[in-house]
């Protein structure tokens, strides 16, 4: 007999709640509570196990894809991102999208990007207000923002930029939050689809990058978008116009607001170690990269990924019926003590040296296996590079002492106050 092991016995609205305001500190409390496996009810959802332990995730990981469905758990977003986004897919239709997009993220790659990225960052830095407080989380936004438009899409003249950015800028707000994803999660992906609910703010979106790929397929460059027309199904067609859309989308969807979300938490906790702007300054690249593995480790901007079971599974010695979702808790197996000694203290410091923390089920942000995020070594990348050019040119230091809460935006953990600090 196939059953879930026990979990919190709160009634499923209050477990909801806990999960939407606190979802760190309620999955500690019911680790304490049930171990490193227990069940949660949340919302319509089915039952999610969640998993604590590296075995256990390694297993979700390494299983078999076409009973372990990711993409399932995403179809809300099918209206925004289209039927052909990676994000979206499962099985083999999945692993075809996926193999098109892979060598535009592969590392050898990152040293192309990472000029171009630099650049940026040190455009926006300049701009920044001096010895005054300022929030920092918007400005991060802003650099990622511009990072998706010229490294990903490839635009290049000022008025396309301006008309994507603020076209963009819409998209993700109604996204992110406010009546648009409750029109969405009230009538359903299907529904929204047919009625057509957000043509108003995609069309023009959709126009604009259109016209994107019609040019940039006449005359190529060095960005994410030039690589994805360079890329060939098995039968030897290049994407469709309105695979590239959907990919494009499904990009700027997965990549701007958790960039800058990851880069958003290092700030926060740099400036709130005693030295720890100083030692960024210090450190170049290699420090400012392992300060923002540190930051993904303790403040994981996604706390969980999630697989859906299509078939009875054994999963962590647990027999688990058809439907379960099971969901590698990202933010428990960093917390692991075992793992990382005094887990709540941020120290940049595990992530340098010879024998460097965090492996490939015990250091999770991205998620793991055929589904790991495709944007890793870019994210990475983003991290080292716009956190070394911040430490270059500023000073920062925290606004208030006490750390900043960890506020929900959407799906993602954003600092609450939005990185208050002082630069100069
Ligand atoms: C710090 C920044 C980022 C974090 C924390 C992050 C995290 C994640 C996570 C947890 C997943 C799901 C993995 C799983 O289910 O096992 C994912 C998937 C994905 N991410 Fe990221 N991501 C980041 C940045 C980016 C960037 C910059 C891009 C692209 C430019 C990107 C593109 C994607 C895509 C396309 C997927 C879907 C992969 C698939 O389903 O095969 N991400 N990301």
């Amino acid at each position: 007999m196939s059953a879930l092991p026990p979990g919190p016995r709160m009634p499923r609205p209050a477990q909801t709640a806990a999960w939407t305001l606190r979802p760190g500190p309620f999955m500690l409390r019911a680790q304490r509570e049930f171990g490193d496996a227990f069940t949660l009810k949340l919302g319509t959802e089915p039952p999610w196990v969640m998993l604590a332990h590296p075995d256990a995730v390694r297993e979700v990981f390494t299983g078999d894809p076409e009973l372990l469905h990711a993409g399932q758990a995403n179809v809300i977003l099918r209206p925004f991102l289209g039927r052909r986004s990676v994000l979206l897919l499962d099985g083999p239709q999945h692993l075809r999208q996926r193999k098109l997009m892979l060598p535009a993220f592969h590392g050898s790659r990152m040293a192309g990007y990472r000029e171009m990225v630099a650049a940026i960052a040190r455009e926006q830095v300049k701009a920044w207000p001096r010895n005054e407080p300022v929030s920092l989380a918007p400005r991060m936004q802003a650099i990622t923002l511009e990072v998706v438009l010229r490294v990903i899409f490839g635009v290049r003249g000022t008025d396309r930029l301006d008309a994507l950015r603020g076209r963009l800028r819409t998209m993700m707000e109604r996204l992110m939050g406010g009546p648009s994803m409750l029109a969405l999660l009230t009538a359903g992906p299907d529904r929204a689809e047919r009625a057509r609910l957000f043509r108003p703010i995609l069309a023009p979106v959709d126009k604009l990058l259109h016209e994107q790929i019609r040019e940039r397929r006449a005359a190529p460059g060095e960005d994410v978008l030039s690589l994805l027309l360079d890329a060939r199904h098995e039968d030897g067609r290049p994407m469709s116009d309105e695979e590239l859309r959907d990919e494009l989308v499904t990009l700027l969807v997965a990549g701007h607001e958790t960039t800058a979300t990851g880069l958003s938490w290092a700030a926060e906790r740099l400036v709130r170690q005693p030295d720890g702007w100083e030692s960024l300054q210090a450190g170049g690249e290699e420090y400012a990269e392992a300060a923002g593995k540190e930051a993904l480790r303790l403040r994981p901007v996604l706390p969980v990924v999630l697989r859906h079971l299509q078939a009875r599974m054994t999963i962590a010695g647990l027999d688990l019926p058809a439907g379960t979702a099971v969901a590698p808790s990202i933010y428990l197996v960093h917390r692991r003590p075992e793992l990382y000694p005094c887990p709540a203290a941020f120290r940049p410091e595990r992530f340098l040296g010879d024998d460097p923390q965090g492996g490939t089920y015990t250091w999770i942000p991205f998620g793991g296996g055929v589904r790991r995020c495709l944007g890793a070594a870019f994210a990475l990348m983003e991290l080292r590079v716009v956190l070394a050019e911040l430490a270059r040119s500023l000073d920062a230091a925290a606004v208030d002492a006490r750390p900043e809460a960890t506020r929900r935006r959407a799906i993602t953990l954003v600092p609450a106050r939005g990185v208050e600090v002082v630069l100069s």
